[in-house]
């Protein structure tokens, strides 16, 4: 268990309802589209704004995970799967680190991680992948069940 440093009263809270977010992100500026005029209910479009905890998993992966762990895998290059991305700034803070990267979410919400990988598709330029996949993780342990 390690400890991210956080304030609630992030810098980025007041446009947490914009269409389009900024955040600094390994030096770069990573920009974020977001869907805030559809409803967003327990159920539906959770994933059309940016959730805080997305932002504290980005400064993890930016200043606490060890990257070097992963040059022990097998095969080297690893791959990172996100799962339930929403807009993916988790793992597009994944690719900037260096990593292939599977944004993931339900088959009706991939278009917004296309968006996010369009629009930030130019501040990489390493040979690393990004794309979006759609991914039902309830299909997932279905699959997990029976194959075990
Ligand atoms: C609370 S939002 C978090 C989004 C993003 N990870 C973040 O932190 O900003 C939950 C995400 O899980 C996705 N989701 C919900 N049910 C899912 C399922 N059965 N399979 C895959 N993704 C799902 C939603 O579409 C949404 O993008």
């Amino acid at each position: 268990m390690e400890l991210v440093k956080w304030k609630y009263c992030n810098p980025y809270s007041n446009q947490k309802y914009s269409a389009t977010r900024s955040f600094q992100i390994c030096g770069r500026q990573v920009l974020i589209n977001q869907l805030p005029e559809e409803d967003i209910t327990l159920d539906s479009n959770t994933g059309n704004v940016v959730w805080d905890g997305a932002y504290v998993m980005c400064k993890y992966l930016e200043n606490v995970y060890n990257w070097d762990k992963l040059k022990d895998c097998s095969p080297p290059q690893a791959t990172c799967l996100e799962l339930g991305s929403g807009t993916g700034l988790a793992g597009l803070t994944a690719w900037l680190k260096g990593v292939d990267v599977y944004l993931s979410d339900l088959p009706t919400k991939t278009g917004l991680l296309e968006s996010n990988i369009a629009t930030n598709r130019h501040i990489v330029t390493a040979q690393n992948s990004i794309q979006a996949v759609p991914l039902d993780w309830y299909l997932i342990s279905v699959f997990i069940l029976f194959a075990t």
